[in-house]
């Protein structure tokens, strides 16, 4: 694990920060955060201890699915800044050691994007073939839109045409049709414009409708597509990460890492997130520690990138059916905070009852596993979901800087309030940054430590990862451990006290140097012997190691 082996898979023990430049912070006063407004704010993420930045889609839009939707790959939308702020932003960023990756939404384009207004106008467009068209709905059985409710079909009739075209997502968004060389020319070209201007790599949206679209040719290998756009962007920019959102069981996520040849470098971790909400409901860690037994090795070079929460809805639909109910009925008791038939609308802290305990649990769990960490903004201070605006942009309010109108984010009144909120007590006058950096107590300075200790131990990260028995249905016991150094991570999940011991040969060593509170544990007739608090969290340096 010395640097020169390790640092050029930078990916693997990154701490990764995702925000939307509109929510983040205005500098101009017009009630959009804009590229500027972020800059200004770099030396926060670097204070935070924050490795790399992922932005979601600034480019133009129609601004139907929240940049989603893109007009223009190639360019800034002016609300937000231009070219040379994202230039600025760059330099800003790269300056205090901070990567910066991008979403990559190619899996389809805006209805106003130039190709599809052309391919839309005449049927000899070059840019026809763009987008994939049919004369009727393909029979058998119907693939569903990603939003039901909101979508009926995937297919949508072209009333100048008569031809359908292929929407996986809402319907003025039409996919992109990969089969077409071209098409997979102008990802290639937008790959390459990107990392010449210093991006360090790609969040890609919706990788399985991407490579996969419904009428694709059998005889297509879909993943050679991502070969394809891993070298390429290799020799574009060696460094450069891809980042994917495959929503997938973990054994179907094994097709995306590649065989012999990458794909993806990083994968989200969709089950664990979602166990993870399940355990946290049910007080029982152990679907968790199944689920982490079994989650399949990867190779070296590649990596998971785990989180909690993200911009969209807590999907549950990797979870079992009597699972997602229990987690629904817990987290979601008010119907309008689900979504889709499949998920929650609604920030992490709130669904914890905003309990500092159970907080500071789940973001120690989520820093102790093997992965690189991803935090959605406002989740360091709990900010809370907005339900008022609306499905998933309840959780895409306005960061909260201070206790000031409009919560520091802008001098006007946010194009998306943060004043509506019924003193919930999520609101910019109790959650916000200026208040908790004073506070040593307060989850931002909790979890400004775990980032530090997680960068300070990439055992976590690059090591063998075990899960021990606890002996404890509540209690998750794991250690992650490479060469001479290990860490020993206890989570109790229980709102009561849990009792747990484990003997030294399990743990590995026989003195134990808390990370968090500070002491020292030393075992005594072969065993170590915890009691942990309700919600309690233990992370646990082995200091005298037992030779393996
Ligand atoms: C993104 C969503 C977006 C969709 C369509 C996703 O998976 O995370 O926010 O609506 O792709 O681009």
């Amino acid at each position: 694990m010395r640097p020169a082996d390790t640092s050029d898979l930078w990916w693997r023990t990154a701490v990764i920060y995702c925000l939307d430049i509109e929510t983040f912070q205005d500098s101009d006063g017009d009630g959009v955060g804009d590229l500027e407004g972020l800059a200004n704010r770099i030396e926060y993420l670097a204070e935070l201890g924050i490795t790399c930045l992922w932005l979601m889609p600034f480019q133009p839009t129609r601004d139907l699915d929240d940049g989603y939707d893109i007009t223009d790959f190639y360019g800034v939308d002016p609300r937000l800044g231009d070219l040379g702020h994202v230039v600025e932003l760059l330099r800003i960023a790269h300056g205090r050691g901070m990567r910066v990756i991008i979403d990559l939404v190619v899996n389809h384009t805006s209805d106003r994007h130039p190709w599809f207004v052309a391919a839309r106008r005449s049927t000899r467009s070059r840019y026809r073939d763009y987008y994939v068209w049919r004369d009727r709905p393909p029979r058998g059985r119907p693939k569903h839109p990603v939003f039901p409710g909101e979508e009926q079909s995937v297919w949508e009739k072209d009333e100048r045409s008569g031809q359908y075209y292929l929407h996986s997502f809402y319907r003025h968004q039409p996919d992109l049709n990969l089969e077409n060389p071209d098409v997979r020319a102008e990802i290639a070209r937008i790959v390459g414009f990107w990392t010449k201007l210093g991006v360090d790599g790609f969040r890609i949206d919706a990788v399985p409708f991407l490579i996969q679209p419904p009428g694709a040719a059998d005889e297509t290998d879909p993943h050679a597509f991502l070969r394809e756009l891993r070298r390429f962007a290799g020799r574009r920019a060696g460094h450069a990460v891809l980042l994917g959102e495959v929503g997938l069981p973990h054994r179907d996520q094994l097709d995306y890492f590649g065989g012999s040849e990458t794909e993806l470098d990083l994968q989200f971790d969709f089950v664990t997130a979602q166990t993870a909400f399940l355990a946290f409901v049910r007080g029982d860690a152990r679907p968790l520690a199944k689920v982490l037994r079994r989650r399949p090795t990867i190779d070296v070079r590649q990596g998971w990138a785990t989180f909690l929460r993200n911009h969209d809805e807590l999907s549950l639909e990797l979870l079992e059916k009597d699972e997602r109910a229990a987690v629904f009925a817990a987290l979601a008791p008010d119907e309008k905070q689900r979504v889709y038939g499949r998920g929650i609308v609604r920030r992490l802290a709130p669904m914890l009852g905003g309990d500092p305990r159970r907080l500071r649990l789940a973001y120690s769990l989520l820093f102790s596993l093997p992965g690189a960490p991803v935090l959605f903004y406002g989740e360091e201070i709990g900010m809370g979901e907005q339900p008022e605006l609306g499905d998933r942009a309840a959780v895409r309010s306005p960061m909260q800087w201070d206790r000031g109108a409009y919560g520091g984010f802008s001098a006007t009144r946010p194009s998306r309030s943060i004043t509506g909120i019924p003193d919930s007590g999520y609101g910019p006058d109790h959650v916000n940054v200026h208040d908790q950096l004073r506070d040593p107590d307060s989850l931002l300075s909790f979890v400004q430590v775990l980032i530090s200790r997680y960068r300070a131990a990439p055992e976590i990260a690059w090591g063998e990862f075990t899960v021990l028995d606890a002996g404890e249905h509540a209690v998750l016991a794991h250690r992650c451990r490479a060469d001479d150094r290990a860490v020993l991570f206890l989570h109790n999940f229980s709102d009561e006290p849990r009792h747990v011991e484990l003997k030294t040969a399990d743990v590995g060593g026989d003195r134990l140097h808390d990370l968090l509170a500070g002491g020292a544990e030393q075992a005594e007739d072969g065993r170590f012997v915890f009691d942990l608090a309700a919600y309690a969290q233990r992370w646990l340096r082995i200091t005298e190691m037992e030779r393996s």
